[in-house]
């Protein structure tokens, strides 16, 4: 059985061709970077546009790279939600079209479930697994019981992990994304330059709270920016500085993120969840530090530690396609009709 995805719900225009044996024959990735790099963000309308000036050309080298023609498609799968309204109706209305035009099952799939579920498609991971969500959207703690059934255990109350590097980026006008940048800058800072704090990590509860962290990095640099003036070579001192800045934040968010995992294993332990592994996955996922800590974590409680390689973690069209073959398995597919939605919480049908 061959699936096309497609994805299209934030700054990336993407399409994959998977198989049924979990095979990518082809994973086209249309990055909007240069598009929004000088805002420091993904800019909706500029994003919705560019959706659809490269879908033909991104779904076209999708099927080019694989080989095949679209009459050899069995079904076609669309993110439908959630996202930025303008481009997830741009993926989505194009997979109709095609699954209209081939007489094909079409299959609206939930952006955040697939990152969950994307693991399965490189690795034999069974259900029940427990699932660190974090990405530029989301930050969620999940009990994965089947293709469909998520149970959230911990939330963010405010910023998605994402978010506030992207934030902490743009605060030292570093590029955008800032995810990997500050973890690459945070590769020659010291992690304990200051002292930054730890969010809600005294409390039970498995929810999360970025902003504080994020508040607490800009007072440090206003304070930085005060002492750079009685400095001659300050082009020297900012990177120092930014290097230590990135390196105090990176840790005190491996730090978070290791404190809630390490409490959902012992709640799910306490539950007698019998868990077959624990599996962080999200654009975040492509921080190696923080899958070191959690590889850490897992060997601690004797878990089997999982994550999708890293190309897999940042949204791509593979992991559509894979959802779409899941879901494929015990229902026919979606009504053409199904509407795209800005927001779509886990699990939830419509
Ligand atoms: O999953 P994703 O591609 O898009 C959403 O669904 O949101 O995640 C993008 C987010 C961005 O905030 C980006 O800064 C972050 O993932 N990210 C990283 C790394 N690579 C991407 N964060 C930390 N370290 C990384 N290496
Ligand atoms: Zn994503």
């Amino acid at each position: 059985m061959l699936l096309l995805g497609i994805e299209s719900s934030c700054d990336e225009t993407a399409a994959a061709i998977v198989t049924e044996d979990r095979k990518i024959l082809s994973n086209v990735i249309y990055s909007q970077i240069s598009e929004h790099e000088a805002f420091s963000g993904v800019v909706p309308e500029v994003a919705s546009r560019a959706h659809l000036e490269k879908i033909d050309f991104v779904v076209e080298k999708a099927f080019s790279d694989a080989g095949i023609v679209p009459a050899d498609l069995d079904a076609v799968a669309a993110t439908c939600g959630p996202g930025l309204i303008g481009g997830v109706i741009v993926g989505a209305t194009f997979a109709k079209a095609v699954a209209f035009s081939l007489d094909i099952p079409f299959l609206a799939i939930n952006h955040i479930e697939a990152h969950a579920l994307c693991v399965r498609l490189t690795e034999n991971v069974d259900f029940p697994y427990l699932l660190l969500l974090a990405s530029g959207g989301h930050c969620q703690i999940c009990l994965v019981s089947d293709f469909d059934d998520f149970e959230v255990l911990g939330k963010t109350l405010d910023d998605s992990v994402g978010e506030s590097f992207d934030k902490v980026a743009k605060m030292m006008s570093l590029g955008y994304p800032g995810g990997p940048i500050v973890e690459k800058m945070s590769r020659n800072g010291d992690p304990m330059a200051f002292d930054f704090p730890r969010p809600l990590c005294q409390k039970k509860s498995l929810d999360f709270s970025f902003s504080g962290l994020k508040t607490a990095v800009r007072i440090t640099l206003e304070k930085l920016e005060k002492q750079k003036k009685n400095f001659d070579d300050s082009e020297s001192l900012d990177k120092k500085n930014h290097a230590n800045v990135c390196a105090s934040f990176q840790r005190a968010v491996e730090d978070v993120l290791s404190y809630k995992m390490d409490a959902a294993i012992v709640l799910c332990k306490a539950r007698n969840i019998p868990l077959n592994a624990v599996v962080i996955s999200g654009g975040v996922a492509a921080n190696k530090a923080i899958r070191g800590k959690m590889q850490r974590i897992c060997y601690g409680h004797r878990l089997r530690f999982c994550a999708p390689p890293i190309p897999l973690c940042t949204d791509n069209a593979a992991m559509i396609a894979w959802n779409g073959l899941e879901k494929l398995r015990t229902q026919p597919g979606d009504p053409l009709n199904f509407q795209p939605r800005p927001r779509w919480p886990l699990g939830k049908k419509f």
